[in-house]
């Protein structure tokens, strides 16, 4: 049996340019490296998984590789860019300051700070979490971040930038890593999808990227996840079973009963979705963006916000079309009081069904204001 390897470390990028979604820090370190005019300390902030570690593996390979094209690129063939596939470069050290954070820890580091590279010309240091240090490993580092030995990069990397102390802060230059759009991690799920001869709806990975948050990597362990349970073809419907996701298809029914001011329906499809184990409070949260997603493809300007796959958003704007703005606004209302009543509630069931009712009743409504 073949060694299963997760997605996150399979396809982690080996180029600038492949890194998804972060092109502007990429493209400022390429044209440092071109230009000659490399910081010798960074920090990279941003929530988990968007791709901090490994642009600091590449930024070190590619200082190092002995044939750099054109495009600032590592070759990926040369004795150096070699030695960081298989893991053996010493041009690269990383530390995680969240289990290392001694100054014993710290020392150690320093020492070897002095030693210049054998192969290549920079090393690279990568301190992971480095908000973590204690403040006597801290004091201990300043020294050495401030006089770096010309041969030395730091790589500060942090989630929680608002810890880092202002003496640090004004050493480094600092990046923002944003968080990936949902668009971009679909897209790339989707390429992975196809080398892994895993073939899945549009549907499917773009909800997979919604319960990511923004963080790349996550979006790969749930699609490995996924992939384990569901075999070569991934569904829509698998998606929502693992993640225990509640289907869109209940707000676009639950909309279209308020149309047709049938109250029945509405709580009808309210029992299904209890019946299922679904969560009250779930739902009501799912409705006020479903709500809010027709609110902004009313407009061609705002239609962009919305973030769905295209055969998703056809449905939106029809659904939108029958209902005015102004009655969404109201609907958005009555769940957003629903939503903040809910955890009072002694019975929260009831408080959703009193909303659906209200929902049922606004084309009645508006029509006697017209009167
Ligand atoms: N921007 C990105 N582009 C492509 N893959 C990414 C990106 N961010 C994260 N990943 C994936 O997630 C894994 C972990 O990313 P990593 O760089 O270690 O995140 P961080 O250091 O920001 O927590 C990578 O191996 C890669 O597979
Ligand atoms: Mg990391
Ligand atoms: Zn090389």
């Amino acid at each position: 049996m073949s060694d299963f390897v997760v997605s996150a470390r399979k396809y982690r990028p080996q180029t600038f340019d492949t890194v998804v979604g972060q092109h502007s820090i990429t493209n400022t370190l390429k044209n440092a490296i071109k230009s000659g005019h490399l910081a010798q300390a960074f920090l990279f902030c941003g929530s988990r998984g968007v791709g901090k570690t490994t642009t600091a593996r590449i930024l070190a390979k590619t200082i190092n590789c002995f044939n750099r094209t054109e495009q600032m690129e590592a070759c990926d063939q040369c004795d150096s860019c070699q030695s960081f596939h298989t893991g053996n470069s010493l041009n690269i050290y990383e530390l995680d300051a969240a289990s290392n954070n001694s100054v014993d820890d710290i020392r150690h580091l320093i020492d070897q700070v002095r030693i210049a590279p054998q192969l290549g010309t920079h090393k690279v240091y990568i301190i992971d979490e480095v908000h973590m240090l204690s403040s006597s490993a801290f004091n201990a580092f300043l020294k050495t971040l401030e006089e770096p030995p010309k041969h030395a990069i730091f790589i500060l990397a942090t989630t929680e930038k608002h810890k880092i102390i202002p003496t640090i802060l004004s050493r480094c230059q600092i990046f923002d890593f944003s968080r990936i759009r949902v668009k971009d991690i679909a897209d790339h799920l989707a390429q992975i999808a196809t080398k892994e001869g895993v073939s899945a709806d549009p549907e499917a990975l773009h909800q997979i990227a919604m319960k990511a948050d923004g963080a790349l990597r996550d979006a790969l362990s749930i699609f490995d996840q996924i992939v384990t349970f569901a075999g070569n073809t991934l569904t829509y419907k698998d998606v929502l079973e693992n993640l225990n996701i509640l289907d869109y298809e209940y707000y676009f029914k639950v909309m279209d009963a308020a149309e047709k001011e049938d109250i029945s329906t509405s709580l009808l499809i309210l029992n299904d979705i209890y019946e299922k184990g679904f969560d009250g409070h779930q739902f009501v949260v799912g409705l006020g963006e479903h709500l809010r997603n027709l609110l902004v493809c009313k407009d061609a300007r705002t239609s962009n916000l919305l973030e769905v796959p295209d055969t998703v958003r056809q449905r939106f704007s029809e659904q939108a079309k029958d209902i005015d703005s102004q009655r969404i606004m109201r609907a958005l209302n009555i769940l957003s009081k629903t939503d903040v009543d809910y955890k009072s509630s002694k019975n929260q069931r009831l408080l959703i069904e009193v909303a659906l009712m209200q929902l049922c009743s606004l084309k009645q409504e508006s029509e006697k204001k017209k009167d």
